[in-house]
């Protein structure tokens, strides 16, 4: 069975891809901050033992080592570095730039996902990519 790690899979885009590859037949680790309020992902899992929840926050190094640590020797064929966020909507240009949202967004945005890639390198170095085709 293939396997896919998503990070940020409470909603939106990261929660449909887990329930598509889910769908698809493959293993699903799907990652977020706050497992117990994630309720459409926890019902997906409910529905499907190969989805397995994990708690994970992408700035949070001793997060990211944990899951490193769960997955061990698990060759990963896809790590979809989904989580990130959007703190500079509406920001003003020059002379209302928003330094703090600008600095978290490059710490989820790119620190975050680099970090998760270095993390799981090796798993992913162990991957057999098989080809999925998704519903619309
Ligand atoms: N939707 C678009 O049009 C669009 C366009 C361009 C790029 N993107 C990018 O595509 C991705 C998904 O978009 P979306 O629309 O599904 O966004 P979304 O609904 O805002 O979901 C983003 C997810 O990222 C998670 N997240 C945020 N910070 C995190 C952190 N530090 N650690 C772990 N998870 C974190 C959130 O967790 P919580 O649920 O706990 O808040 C949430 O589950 C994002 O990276 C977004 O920037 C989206």
């Amino acid at each position: 069975m293939s396997n896919v790690l998503i990070t940020g899979s409470k909603r939106g885009i990261g929660l449909e891809f887990a329930r598509q590859y889910v769908q698809t037949g493959w293993q699903v680790f799907a990652t977020c901050r706050r497992p117990a309020e994630a309720s459409d992902l926890q019902e997906l899992a409910g529905r499907h033992a190969s989805l397995s929840v994990h708690r994970l926050d992408i700035t949070v190094p001793e997060d990211i080592r944990a899951i490193a640590w769960e997955l061990e020797d698990t060759p990963l064929d896809v790590l979809i570095n989904n989580a990130g966020v959007y703190l500079e909507k509406g920001t003003p240009a020059l002379g209302g730039l928003r330094y703090e949202d600008w600095l978290r967004t490059f710490e989820i945005n790119t620190l975050g996902a680099v970090r998760m890639t270095e993390a799981l390198l090796e798993n992913v170095a162990r991957h057999d990519i098989a080809v999925t085709e998704f519903s619309d």
